[in-house]
């Protein structure tokens, strides 16, 4: 292959995109891919087409840009009498992308697919599954329903087969997180769908929409039902969404996107493949953590990023649009909504389920009470936070706040009001001792003051105070007599 330096340049200032080494961007198309193209027009005619429809082709970037592979990398195999892999992977993009590739390594998203040992985890293997799916790659089985689920979202890890074949139980597969073939985690089709990685299907909010979904995460729920996603869908035309330089402010006006607020350009700040950098909480754990801690679990760097820093990047998107005191109070409302969830629901319902821990059978999952729990953090207390996180009022409040709530005191105490019950007069001493201790937690938080209305001990001034309420309520609302 031969490179024009002038030609290079010319395309980067064109582009306004960084390629990192601009000399492995070949001229002119190279032979090897000419023949790729010939025998794989009539081959696979649409793998073509959106290729020639993409940047790349632009570019000169073909099929044996992408795909080819040294013998000896676990995956290559001789193809045609070319040596090339199936799986392109970051590590492979970074040969063109280096910056795009280093940003989002550092982030969660690459390391998605760790989720091997999780409470979630053992749901998928062993709760809903079994061993049933079997493999060249896993002779013993593994669960069709991580396969099919977790997997698709977070990540297989690749195995390649002695004939270089990628075990079908692994690939397909674009999971954020993957762990492939030669090392390298993740997978950038996650969002830039082959084979014409469109920056402007990637800007789409949808784009997201396949894995922050659902009832544990419905980011893309909570969108299409803000201010933010009703703007979107009004004025997707104006929203300039193909073109190459996106700052919002300058390019675009009309709403945010997912990638508005966590990843694209502002006037002052650069795009940003690491999502991680301008969130202030990690909303995942039963109780939230901030975001320099959860990267410091994860050995990332940004464990050196605190969360004001964070902030501070979040808010100058929001600043484009809105008025200082505007994001101010938002930030406000939402850190509002984490305490709440925190001090009346979260903090005494981990205490209680670690009292109740001694006086349950050990296998998780293996209680009701397990999954009551569960679903109060996991799905509901998630929702209610990722609700006031991004402007969802009805999935703070009837997805999140009264579904814990409800579940809290109807299916919560009194099923651990039965397990103390059960316990007290207990053979074994430690069973008692410990039912004891859960009786003794149950009474303190039933009577503290978020509480103790269940048990009509609401304090009198108080209670006053709602009957007045509740009276002028019904005086508006009746017809003049
Ligand atoms: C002589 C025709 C021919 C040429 C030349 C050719 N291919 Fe293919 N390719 C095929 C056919 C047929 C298949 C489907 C059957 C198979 O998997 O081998 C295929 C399959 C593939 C696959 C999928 C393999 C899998 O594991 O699913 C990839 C990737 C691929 N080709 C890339 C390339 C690249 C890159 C080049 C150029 C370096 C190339 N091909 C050149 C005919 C060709
Ligand atoms: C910019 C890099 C890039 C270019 C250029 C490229 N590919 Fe791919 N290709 C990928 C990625 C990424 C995947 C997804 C594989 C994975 O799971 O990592 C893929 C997957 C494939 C597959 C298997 C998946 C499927 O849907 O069947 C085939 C076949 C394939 N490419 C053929 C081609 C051919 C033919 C060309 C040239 C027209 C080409 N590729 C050009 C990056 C590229
Ligand atoms: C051989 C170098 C090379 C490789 C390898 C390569 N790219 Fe590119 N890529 C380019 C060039 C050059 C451009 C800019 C083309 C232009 O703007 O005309 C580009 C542009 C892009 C764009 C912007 C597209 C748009 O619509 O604006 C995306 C996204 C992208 N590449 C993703 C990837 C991914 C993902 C991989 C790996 C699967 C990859 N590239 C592999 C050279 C490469
Ligand atoms: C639809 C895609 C999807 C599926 C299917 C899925 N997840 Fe997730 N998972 C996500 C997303 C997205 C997040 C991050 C949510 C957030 O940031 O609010 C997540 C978060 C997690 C976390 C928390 C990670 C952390 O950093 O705290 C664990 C653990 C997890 N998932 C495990 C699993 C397991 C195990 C399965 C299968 C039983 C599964 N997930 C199925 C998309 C998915
Ligand atoms: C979470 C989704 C997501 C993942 C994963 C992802 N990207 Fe992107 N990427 C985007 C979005 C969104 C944009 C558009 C940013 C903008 O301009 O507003 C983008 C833009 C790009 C661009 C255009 C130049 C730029 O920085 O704007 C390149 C090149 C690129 N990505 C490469 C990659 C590579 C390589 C990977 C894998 C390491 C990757 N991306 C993984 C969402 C993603
Ligand atoms: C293929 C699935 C997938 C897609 C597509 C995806 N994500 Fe994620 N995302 C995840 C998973 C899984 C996690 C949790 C990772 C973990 O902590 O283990 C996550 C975590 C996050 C986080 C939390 C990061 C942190 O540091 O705590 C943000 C923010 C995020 N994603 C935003 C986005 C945006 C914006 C897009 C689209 C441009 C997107 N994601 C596309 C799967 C996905
Ligand atoms: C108007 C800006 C904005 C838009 C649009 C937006 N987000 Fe967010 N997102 C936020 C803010 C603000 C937070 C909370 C940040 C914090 O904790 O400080 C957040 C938090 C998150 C988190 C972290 C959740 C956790 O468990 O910790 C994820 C994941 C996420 N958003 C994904 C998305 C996805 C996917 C979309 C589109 C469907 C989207 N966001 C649209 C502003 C936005
Ligand atoms: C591209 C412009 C844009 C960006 C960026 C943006 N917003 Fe908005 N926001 C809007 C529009 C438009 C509305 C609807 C205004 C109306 O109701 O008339 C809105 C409404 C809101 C509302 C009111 C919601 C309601 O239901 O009344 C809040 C709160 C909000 N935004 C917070 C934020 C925060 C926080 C950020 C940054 C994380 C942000 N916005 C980023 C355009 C934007």
């Amino acid at each position: 292959m031969k490179f024009s330096n002038a030609a290079i340049i010319l395309l980067i200032l064109v582009s306004g995109i960084t390629v990192s080494e601009a000399a492995v961007v070949p001229e002119t198309l190279s032979e090897q891919s000419k023949q790729c193209l010939d025998c794989h027009k009539i081959q696979t005619p649409v793998i073509v087409q959106q290729w020639g429809a993409s940047k790349h082709f632009r570019a000169n970037v073909a099929c044996y840009e992408c795909h080819q592979a040294q013998a000896g990398e676990p995956d290559a195999f001789e193809h045609n009498s070319f040596t090339i892999a199936t799986i392109v992977s970051p590590r492979d993009c970074a040969r063109c992308h280096a910056q795009e590739v280093n940003e989002f390594e550092k982030s969660h998203h690459a390391k998605a697919a760790r989720i091997l040992g999780s409470a979630d985890n053992r749901l998928a293997e062993v709760v809903e599954g079994n061993r049933g799916f079997v493999t060249p790659g896993f002779p013993k089985g593994v669960s069709a329903a991580a396969v099919n689920g977790c997997w698709q979202c977070h990540g297989s890890e690749v195995k390649v087969l002695e004939n270089g074949k990628l075990d079908t139980a692994t690939w397909p597969n674009t999971g954020i997180g993957r762990i492939n073939p030669d090392g390298s985690e993740g997978s950038c089709s996650a969002c830039h769908s082959r084979h014409q990685f469109s920056v402007e299907q990637a800007r789409n909010p949808e784009n997201c929409g396949k894995c922050h979904m659902g009832p544990d995460h419905p980011q893309i729920e909570i969108y299409e039902e803000s201010k933010h996603g009703i703007a979107f869908h009004a004025n997707k035309q104006k929203m300039n969404l193909d073109n190459e330089k996106w700052v919002v402010g300058e390019d675009y006006n009309a709403a945010p996107t997912c990638a508005t607020c966590h990843m694209s350009a502002t006037r002052t700040q650069p795009v940003t493949h690491d999502v991680g950098m301008r969130i202030s909480w990690n909303n995942r754990p039963a109780i939230s953590i901030r975001p320099e801690i959860a990267d410091a679990n994860m050995g990332l760097p940004g464990k050196d990023v605190d969360w004001k820093t964070r902030r501070k990047n979040m808010t100058d998107v929001c600043l484009n649009c809105h008025s200082d005191g505007f994001v101010e109070s938002f930030y406000v409302q939402y850190d509002g909504l984490i305490e709440l969830y925190h001090e009346k629901f979260a903090k005494p319902g981990q205490a209680l389920m670690d009292l109740a821990k001694p006086l349950l059978k050990p296998v998780p999952f293996g209680n009701k009470i397990d999954f009551i729990w569960f679903e109060i953090w996991h799905h509901e207390g998630r929702r209610a936070r990722h609700g006031a996180s991004m402007m969802g009022p009805d999935y703070t409040h009837w997805h999140g706040t009264y579904e814990v709530a409800k579940n809290f005191y109807s299916e919560f105490i009194p099923e651990l009001e039965e397990l103390a019950e059960k316990n007290l007069n207990s053979s074994d001493p430690a069973k008692a001792t410990a039912a004891k201790a859960l009786q003794v937690k149950l009474d303190e938080v039933l009577n503290s003051n978020d509480h103790k209305w269940f048990i009509d001990k609401m304090d009198p001034e108080e209670a006053a105070q709602r009957k007045k309420e509740v009276e002028d309520f019904q005086r508006r609302y009746q017809p003049e007599s």
